[in-house]
């Protein structure tokens, strides 16, 4: 399999941990792309059509995208229930941590554009500020959560998007006002799969 792939990238990051879990590392060969909305990349435009990562191609040539596909898809080739819980409650609350953390991503990534790609002269401090509150009214509710002794698709994405925090937004320092979160974030940081795709500053 090939995945598009930048170390930045927190959505990338889900998948790398969760092929790691299941046990597809050695199966996925990455392939390293630079791209914002401004500078796409046409080898990912080529099998995702909205031109985002990741995208995974495998060995017969489907490709999948985007990241909850993506893991999902590795969930059940791995047999299914393993980081996906099949149903009932457990299911909800994953999906339901899932779209939490990925808002946080969707919402950091597009500050981050906003602060690093687009032209100064351009720049609306008001939006950058509607996504800030999405931010932390988000990690507010996070430190709500009892997380403790899950490990499923919700708390993978979790500490994805507090990673990327971590990478792009340390000023926030979002750990000051949410104790419970940010222990739960270092016993968590410690597996192996998230130690070893944890995003390097560049
Ligand atoms: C970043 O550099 O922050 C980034 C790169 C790829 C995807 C998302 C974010």
């Amino acid at each position: 399999m090939q995945l598009y792939f930048n170390p930045a990238s927190p959505y990338v990051r889900k998948v790398r941990v969760s092929a790691h879990e299941l046990g597809f590392s050695d199966e996925i060969d990455l392939i390293s792309v630079s791209l914002t909305p401004v500078s796409p990349h046409e080898g990912v435009r080529s099998c995702n059509p909205v031109g985002k990562i990741p995208a995974l191609v495998t060995d017969d040539g489907a490709t999948f995208y985007d990241s909850p596909v993506i893991c999902e898809y590795l969930d059940a080739r791995a047999g299914g229930n393993r980081i996906f819980p099949a149903v009932g409650p457990a299911r909800w609350t994953a999906l339901r941590r899932q779209a939490i953390a990925d808002g946080i991503m969707d919402a950091a990534v597009l500050t981050r554009y906003e602060e690093a790609v687009r032209p100064k002269e351009f720049r609306w401090q008001e939006w950058v500020d509607g996504q800030l509150l999405k931010i932390r009214t988000a990690l507010d509710a996070l430190e709500r959560e009892d997380l403790e002794g899950v490990f499923d698709i919700g708390t993978i994405s979790i500490a994805c998007a507090l990673g990327y925090l971590d990478l792009r937004f340390a000023s926030e320092d979002w750990r000051k006002s949410r104790p419970r979160l940010a222990a739960w974030a270092a016993a968590i940081g410690k597996r192996p799969s998230l130690a070893a795709t944890a995003p390097a500053a560049s």
